[in-house]
């Protein structure tokens, strides 16, 4: 990710500019430069880009449509940041004057959007690349409103959280394994004044944590429990609980996945990932609530003593749980960690997960499904979904389908009986270890990673979820009685 500055004026460094212009705004260009327009199909709408011919000496002219200027807001702005550096090229350092256009939408909300489009269009994972060439390097962001340097620190936190989660995503579950994450986690739980503590194999023998162990079965790489606690500096207003998917591969286990739907699943500890991600901002943001995660981290792996489809095993809280599909392992660490989190009686747990192709078959990869037991939670992450413009669909968790659990030998069992709505099945599973804790549950499927560069999309780890649960966390209000 290019580094980014704020400053009052446009920097003599800045080899690039933006021109921001509405829909109507053509004309005012001058008869020329509204001719090319024309001939170009440069109308002003939102993510169009249009490079002036500019003399050497002078900072490259980027014309970017912001849309009907009565219709601006945070997503135009966003969009408008994200085609302005897609459009410049091999420019290492540009300016953008963005925030100044945005007119009478909020300007920290402007700035974030800004800082936003701008930088995560433009990350690139390089760590593998021999040759990392040219790459945007520097974004200055023109804004100079009362407050701008507090809205762009916590700005900043939170797209560094998404480059983070991005990163994670992005490295190979082959080096990306449960110690590795976990050193990560150290470093970014310093920097960021998190408390962190982890749990070793001995410890979740201890503890009980049958989900974990039995997922860790046919691995090399013992399991870890990462935990980690935001506390703000005045007295907590909230108690929150994240809980995020940690396998770092996904092979399937013994009902192995085929050749193709293997080839993603480094990706499977994005929920873990995004919640990291996630707490690393909530200080920058302001978070007034105290704020505790739980990562369970293993792959899915297998060897002569993995785990078998018929195999049982007890769960943290205490339920048996018959496993028939050893694939559908994420809501079996999940059952542990929500389990642990539901014992602390927060206000609310939000767990994070890629738990099922099922809700990327009724959703695709644009939405996140949104499951969960109490309105005020979901009508939080509403809100911050609309915000942040990460896309949530509240799907149902209906009674009626629990039977589908039930299982001959166990208390519950791991598959649904129905081969039709998957990710309802996997929904209500969970419900099973939150006891009475008000509870929301994200099924991210394949929104977590893209086969495409979209506007603040890139190709690979998305980082979903992480503006999405700081916004919440930071956004929280406890419901009125
Ligand atoms: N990690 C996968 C779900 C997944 C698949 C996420 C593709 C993102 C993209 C999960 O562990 C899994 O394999 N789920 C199974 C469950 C089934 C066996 C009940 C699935 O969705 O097919
Ligand atoms: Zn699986
Ligand atoms: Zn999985």
């Amino acid at each position: 990710m290019p580094t980014l500055t704020l400053t009052s004026t446009l920097p003599k460094s800045a080899t690039a500019v933006d021109v921001p212009v509405a829909v109507g705004g053509v004309e005012a260009l001058g008869d020329d430069l509204a001719r090319t327009c024309e001939l170009q199909g440069f109308t002003g709408e939102v993510g169009q880009t249009l490079v002036v011919p500019t003399p050497l000496s002078e900072p490259l002219q980027v014309l970017v449509g912001i849309g009907e200027a009565d219709e601006l807001d945070v997503h135009a702005l966003r969009s408008a940041a994200a085609a302005y550096v897609r459009a410049i090229g091999k420019h290492q350092a540009v300016a953008t004057t963005l925030v100044d256009a945005a007119g009478s939408i909020d300007p920290a909300a402007a700035l974030r959007a800004v800082v936003e489009g701008a930088s995560l269009a433009s990350y690139r994972y390089l760590s593998l690349k021999s040759d990392p060439t040219s790459v945007l390097r520097k974004v200055s962001i023109v804004a100079r409103f009362k407050g701008a340097k507090a809205a762009f620190t916590s700005a900043k936190a939170l797209v560094e959280a998404v480059a983070l989660a991005r990163d994670l995503g992005n490295e190979p579950g082959g080096s990306l394994v449960p110690s590795a994450f976990v050193e990560k986690a150290r470093e970014v739980a310093k920097a960021a004044g998190l408390k962190i503590t982890v749990w070793d194999e001995k410890r979740i023998a201890r503890e009980r944590l049958g989900g974990m162990q039995f997922v860790n079965k046919g691995s090399t790489h013992p399991a870890r429990l990462l935990m980690l606690t935001y506390t703000p500096s005045s007295r907590p207003t909230a108690n929150l609980a994240l809980v995020g998917k940690g396998i770092t591969f996904d092979s399937g286990g013994l009902s192995i996945k085929t050749g193709t739907g293997m080839m993603t699943m480094k990706i499977d500890m994005a929920g873990g990932a995004a919640v990291l991600g996630a707490m690393s901002a909530l200080g920058p943001m302001g978070t007034t609530a105290k704020v505790t995660a739980y990562i369970p981290l293993t792959d899915n792996m297998i060897n002569g003593d993995a785990s078998r489809p018929g195999d049982v095993f007890t769960a943290r809280n205490g339920k048996t749980v018959e496993v028939l599909n050893t694939d559908a392992e994420g809501r079996l660490v999940l059952a542990d960690a929500l389990s642990l989190a539901a014992e602390k009686k927060p206000d609310a747990i939000i767990d994070i997960a890629t738990l099922t192709g099922s809700v990327t078959a009724a959703l695709g990869t644009g939405y996140a499904g949104l499951m969960g037991t109490d309105d005020h939670l979901v009508r939080a992450l509403e809100t911050a979904s609309k915000d942040t413009g990460e896309k949530v669909w509240h799907l149902p968790l209906p009674e009626e389908y629990r039977k589908n659990l039930d299982s001959v030998v166990a208390d519950i069992k791991n598959i649904g009986s129905s081969p039709y709505g998957g990710a309802l099945t996997a929904g209500l599973f969970l419900e099973e270890f939150v006891a009475d804790v008000p509870w929301a549950h994200i099924d991210l499927g394949m929104s977590a990673m893209s086969d495409k560069e979209d506007g603040i999309i890139t190709k690979g780890g998305t980082g979903f979820g992480v503006r999405l649960l700081a916004e919440t966390c930071a956004g929280w209000k406890q419901a009125a009685d």
